[in-house]
């Protein structure tokens, strides 16, 4: 190397190296997620072209033939494309998404007096609940109420639970599973929204009923409680979607996280914040969890390692991780690792999908069902965008 040389990468070194230093221990991560979001914006804007914007084909899954599995408003899954495209139009501004996601979110307002499921949550505060947190809109805010109005028909007094499912009847009387958790969220900001404390109750009722019912000692859950509508007791404890009844969903259990650091978040009470880091704990250092953190679709699966994994329950957990960071300053930075792991794993190509209009691969519906199996579906991808704004707002809070 010419003397000239040397001394330029000398220089050049000792100026990265005081850069480097210069920065906030966060700094160096920020613009992965800065990144990361951007090219979800340049995927989602590249993929408007490709797919119509059809009311009977709101995008859930790939068919096996790899075409478009789109559905109506009525499926569980149709707020989340919406409410993904949503959360892009809050990050990058960009009026294509806004006119696209305005159009995508109209065809869901029929739900809002469908008494016969419990997820309303997901179809309609997914939806219309993010465009209502993005534009204020007032229409937008009386469908959330309708819906939540709605909602709380379900709720039985005795049990103390809304009810999930109305199929089966011949073996259940009153099912209620572990994902309806995240159907309260809506119910929470109903309460804001309209000063009527009733669905806010109910909520808090419905998690204390869960916290008791639900969750084993280790603090995993089972995935469906079935009750006694005249004593209010339990009759069963199974699974629908889950390897056995004992077994560890996982899915139910990142809904599980999830629910129990929402239900804190909204109530205050310390036993949803106890339970669910004792949760996390659970999930993150489970001895079948993989070293990437993307747990296999269930942790009790007969033949891990050779089982699919679910991309989904990782995304949907690290949501709920990164909302425990706001109030654990002890675990803190264990839970910000195993979050930008996860995030980083499934923003790295074995995760990323490229068949429009899907962000990540790699998830599980029902394995029980042989329904989805190891394919793009989207819940994974909006609560792997929901995580990924997160991450991106703690750093930035980071560097002020
Ligand atoms: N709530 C249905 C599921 O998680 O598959």
């Amino acid at each position: 190397m010419k003397i000239s040389t040397l001394g330029f990468a000398c220089i050049f070194s000792l100026c990265l190296l005081s850069c480097t230093q210069e920065k906030p221990s966060d700094a160096l991560e920020d613009p992965f997620y800065d990144q990361q979001l951007q090219s979800m914006v340049d995927k989602a804007v590249g993929y408007l072209g490709k797919i119509a914007i059809d009311s009977t084909a709101i995008p859930r899954s790939l068919q096996k033939d790899g075409s478009l599995y789109g559905t109506g408003s009525r499926d569980w899954t149709s707020g989340f494309y919406p409410g993904q495209l949503w959360q892009l139009y809050e990050y990058s501004q960009k009026e294509e998404l806004m006119q696209a996601v305005a159009q995508w979110t109209a065809f869901i307002e029929k739900e809002k007096y469908d008494t016969h499921t419990h997820d309303l949550g997901f179809k309609v505060f997914c939806s219309f609940g993010q465009g209502y947190r993005l534009t204020q809109n007032e229409a937008y805010k009386e469908v959330i109420l309708q819906t939540a109005a709605t909602l709380i028909k379900r709720y039985h007094e005795k049990v103390g639970c809304i009810r999930s499912w109305d199929f089966n009847r011949e073996v259940w009387q009153f099912p209620v599973i572990i994902d309806n958790m995240m159907n309260l969220e809506m119910l929470f900001a109903a309460t804001r929204m309209s000063g009527d404390s009733t669905y806010y109750n109910i909520a808090y009722q419905h998690a204390l009923t869960t916290l008791k019912n639900h969750i084993r000692e280790d603090h995993s859950s089972y995935h469906v409680i079935d009750y006694d509508t005249l004593s209010g007791e339990i009759r069963l404890r199974q699974t629908h979607q889950g390897f056995s009844d004992a077994s560890s969903w996982a899915r139910g259990q990142a809904w599980n996280l999830y629910g129990f650091s929402m239900a804190y978040r909204e109530t205050g009470d310390e036993r949803f914040l106890e339970h669910a880091k004792g949760l996390a704990q659970f999930f993150y250092t489970h001895p079948r969890l993989p070293e990437d953190l993307i747990p296999y679709w269930d942790f009790d699966a007969p033949h891990i390692p050779n089982e699919p994994r679910d991309a989904s329950a990782a995304a949907i957990a690290t949501c709920g991780l990164l909302m425990l960071c706001d109030w654990v300053p002890e675990e803190k930075k264990q839970y910000l690792s195993w979050a930008d792991k996860s995030l980083a794993v499934l923003s790295s190509p074995t995760y990323q999908s490229t068949h429009a209009p899907f962000l990540l691969k790699h998830s599980v519906g029902s394995i029980p069902d042989s329904s989805e199996v190891d394919v793009p579906i989207v819940y994974a991808d909006y609560y792997y965008i929901e995580a990924l704004m997160k991450r991106n707002a703690m750093a930035k809070l980071a560097q002020k």
